[in-house]
């Protein structure tokens, strides 16, 4: 229907909101993607611009998700009799991977931009909050012990699906399908960065500033 078209085109519109970049350039006058990993996320802001930057950044990518999620609520309308929830949940998991896309390809920023962890954390939120959870500490003990956010960043891709099959015990299988789709897409973003990892030359963050000795 005309509803689900408009939601599809809104959530890659949502996705495409660059917000790394725009926030950059409005409050420092920079553009993050020409320094440090050149990437549009919140992890190069907080790399270039800092604390504050970054934060922000990284819950506005996270609400773009979300929110994306959400637009599952203008589909369907023209179909008759309830919704059960699965075909809910599928529609959810499109328009957050749609709005990924828009993260990753922003129509607004000449089709260069971020590597899409935030947003898929904002759909992983609002589809299924246990499994959220469950990444973000998995995120946050990695991210603490080897203070690569990429590497964290990957290993919270692979507990979406795991967790959902393995500790969640989720019936619903386009949730496990997306969840693969989720392991495979953070990969494919993160090429340069399982390079450098590789070689050991990835960029650590500290989230506390050492002290000087
Ligand atoms: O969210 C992206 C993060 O996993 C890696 O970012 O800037 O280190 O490539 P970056």
């Amino acid at each position: 229907s005309i509803y689900s078209i408009s939601a599809l085109i809104a959530a890659y519109l949502l996705g495409s909101i660059p917000t790394a970049v725009w926030l950059g350039q409005a409050f420092y006058g920079v553009d993050v993607r020409e320094y440090g990993s050149g990437n549009a996320g919140a992890t190069n802001t907080f790399r270039v611009l800092g604390k504050k930057a970054g934060i922000a950044v990284m819950l506005i990518d996270i609400f773009k998700g979300y929110t994306a999620t959400q637009l599952a609520h203008f589909i369907g309308l023209s179909v008759t009799g309830p919704h059960n929830s699965t075909q809910f949940v599928n529609y959810q998991l499109a328009l957050g991977v749609i709005a990924v896309m828009g993260h990753l390809f922003p129509v607004f920023a000449g089709f260069r931009g971020g590597k899409g962890v935030a947003t898929l954390f904002g759909m992983v939120l609002a589809v299924n909050f246990q499994a959220a959870m469950l990444c973000v500490l998995v995120f946050v003990v990695v991210l603490l012990v080897s203070k690569y956010v990429s590497l964290s960043s990957i290993c919270a891709g692979f507990t979406f699906p795991i967790g959902i099959v393995f500790v969640f015990h989720s019936s619903i299988k386009s949730e496990v399908l997306y969840g693969i789709c989720v392991c495979i897409l953070i990969l494919v973003t993160h090429q340069k960065n399982l390079e450098r990892l590789l070689k050991g030359k990835e960029s650590k963050v500290y989230l506390f500033k050492k002290k000087q000795a």
